[in-house]
């Protein structure tokens, strides 16, 4: 009888045990991971993420370049080539239809700091952190010259859509209006 009590109580400690041990086995810390799947569900994404490698495509990449001879939804064909003959033109002809409000502004300083900051920097110099940090090797243009002060929204416009010289194009990345936007956060911000 009394063998039958403490075999009981040690199931019962063996029980606790385990149990603790369970629940401490369940406290996840690592954020970034899904811990214990029971089922799959969504957790693991079948999907490719922007920047992984993809074996469906020849160059093995993800991203693509916009299939030729298509327009995304939002994007106009822009008539003016990546020459010095074409960005004065464009910089004469175009017009910046938008208002810098500061919804605008806004914007474009978001933008800005998604695609233009980590080469031309924060305040514009041209000390971007891929250039200071040694990973981008050309120096990348002061928007704060003489000469990008004296240029218009238009210029800055064209420059960003089919790119200047070492620069490369962003006209497939950015809507033609967040272009604008980014062209008057850098006039209206950068620039003052
Ligand atoms: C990967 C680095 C990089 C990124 C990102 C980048 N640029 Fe540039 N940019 C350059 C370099 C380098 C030059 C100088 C090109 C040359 O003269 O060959 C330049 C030149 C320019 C010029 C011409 C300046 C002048 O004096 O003629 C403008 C305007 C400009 N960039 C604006 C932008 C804007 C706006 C963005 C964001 C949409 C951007 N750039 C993104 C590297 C970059």
């Amino acid at each position: 009888m009394l063998s039958k009590l403490q075999d009981m109580k040690k199931i019962k400690y063996i029980a606790l045990f385990g149990a603790i041990l369970f629940l401490l086995g369940s406290c996840d810390y690592n954020r970034r991971s899904a811990g214990w799947q029971y089922f799959d569900d969504m957790v693991t994404s079948p999907a490719y993420e922007t920047y992984t490698k993809n074996p469906n495509f020849a160059d093995g990449k993800t991203m693509q370049p916009p299939v030729e001879g298509t327009i995304a939804r939002g994007m106009n064909p822009y008539p003016y080539q990546k020459t010095d003959e074409d960005r004065a033109l464009a910089a004469k002809t175009l017009v910046n239809e938008l208002q810098p409000t500061t919804e605008n502004l806004e914007r474009g300083k978001k933008e800005y700091g998604i695609y233009c900051a980590q080469c031309h920097g924060d305040k514009g110099d041209g000390q971007g952190r891929l250039y200071v940090s040694k990973k981008y090797p050309f120096p990348p243009a002061s928007l704060l010259s003489e000469k990008m002060m004296a240029s218009p929204d238009a210029d800055i416009y064209h420059v960003i859509t089919v790119g200047q010289g070492i620069m490369a194009a962003h006209g497939s990345m950015i809507k033609p209006e967040d272009r604008w936007k980014i062209a008057m956060y850098i006039k209206e911000d950068l620039q003052k």
